[in-house]
């Protein structure tokens, strides 16, 4: 199993942790590590190499050593088949796991299967309960959700607990949530933690529950003939009426907010516009929003990815990388995700199985799947 200096700009996380080279090791797993791989998470290839790694230098025949791969384990693994040439080294069957951005990626799934690759896109788990140790979405989003609250209490002119002091009391600051998925709830249990007092949106009926069990209270959706629905625990796509419908109920909590945390989100469509520019014309200078869907579309207007932008006098914050900012905890979390992945792929592989061969029948691996050819020969 080989693991790659990961190579998109800005990504610090790295698909294996010196524990998680232990634990596969353990397994009857080889692993192979590419020279300071770990580096920006702060694993250091003396670690790998304890941990029982063999350590490869990329600039010398990295083709052949890609050659002798069965499995790539990525964080940006499209990035990694778009970007690294010994890709063409992979022998037909070998497996690529990672995040390939699965949703309408028809050239990369193309690319793949001439290559005569089996991939496995992390981001199509399904989200069921033997599968949450392997869930990165979740482990990722909950890192997003705890950042985006101190990024906008660092960013914020006000205390964010309540606070009596000689000169008087300061009343709690307020915070908006947008979505009570994974980042949206670690975002209110953070805000909480912080002292703030939260309110949250979301479409999903299941959400009051989980929102008011962690203190935050509920803005349930419009009551509009047309809700968008769900679909396997995901919002659907809702209409265009009714989310005009929710930014006219949005615009007087907006105007008494703040933070706002975007995280409102459809699988593979883009993100619900939530906030207007008219509507932020309604927020108190100084507050903040911090956009985590920037990268879908964004549900604030305005927001762009990695960088503020300010509208009259509220910070707007486009937070598209927030788990590379925790590299070191965001690693950790990912690596065992993967490995808890692994360890179940090599559990469900027929025993006499010389190669890892994916169990198509397996609702984990068909749900995931992105391309597939079967594995030839070798061991895992
Ligand atoms: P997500 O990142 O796709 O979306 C975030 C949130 O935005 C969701 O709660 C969604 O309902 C909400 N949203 C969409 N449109 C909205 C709108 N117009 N206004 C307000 N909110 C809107 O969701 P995430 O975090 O991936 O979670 C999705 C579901 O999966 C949840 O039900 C969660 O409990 C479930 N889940 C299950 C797991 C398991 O059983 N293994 C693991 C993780 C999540």
């Amino acid at each position: 199993m080989l693991v790659p200096r990961e190579c998109r700009p800005g990504e610090t996380r790295v698909a294996a942790t010196p524990e998680t080279v232990r634990r596969l090791s353990a397994r009857g797993c080889s692993l192979q590590v590419e020279l300071g791989a770990g580096a920006a998470s702060g694993f250091d290839d003396a670690a790998y190499g304890e941990a029982g790694a063999e350590l490869l230098d990329p600039a010398a025949g990295a083709a052949e050593q890609w050659g002798q791969a069965d499995v790539v384990l990525a964080v940006q693994a499209a990035a990694i088949a778009q970007q690294r040439q010994e890709l063409a080294a992979l022998r037909p069957g070998s497996l690529l796991l990672g995040l390939l951005e699965p949703h309408a990626n028809d050239a990369l799934k193309q690319q793949l299967s001439e290559r005569r690759l089996s991939a496995l896109a992390l981001e199509l788990l399904p989200r069921i309960s033997r599968a949450q140790t392997m869930d990165v979405l979740s482990s990722q989003a909950n890192i997003a959700g705890y950042k985006a609250v101190l990024l906008a209490s660092a960013a914020l002119d006000r205390y964010v607990p309540m606070l009596m002091t000689a000169a008087g009391t300061i009343q709690p600051a307020r915070a908006l949530i947008l979505g009570a998925g994974v980042a949206g709830l670690q975002a209110l249990a953070t805000a909480r933690r912080l002292g703030a007092v939260v309110y949250v949106s979301d479409v999903r009926a299941a959400a009051k529950e989980q929102v008011e069990s962690l203190g935050g209270r509920f803005i349930a959706p419009p009551q509009q003939e047309q809700q968008p629905g769900e679909s396997g625990g995901y919002a659907k796509q809702a209409s265009d009426a009714f989310l005009a419908e929710q930014r006219r109920q949005l615009t007087e909590q907006l105007a008494l907010a703040d933070m706002v945390i975007c995280t409102a989100q459809v699988p593979g469509r883009p993100a619900p516009r939530l906030i207007d520019d008219a509507m932020l014309q309604h927020m108190r200078p100084g507050s903040v929003v911090v956009d985590l869907a920037v990268a879908q579309g964004g549900n604030c207007e305005g927001t762009q990815p990695g960088t503020s932008v300010w509208r009259n006098g509220v910070q707007l914050i486009g937070a598209d990388q927030l788990p590379c900012t925790v590299a070191n905890h965001a690693s950790a979390l990912y690596a065992r995700n993967v490995a808890a992945l692994l360890e179940h792929l090599l559990e469900s592989c027929p025993a006499d199985a010389s190669a890892l061969q994916l169990n198509l029948e397996d609702p984990i691996v068909s749900g995931c799947l992105f391309t597939h050819h079967a594995a030839a020969g070798g061991a895992a």
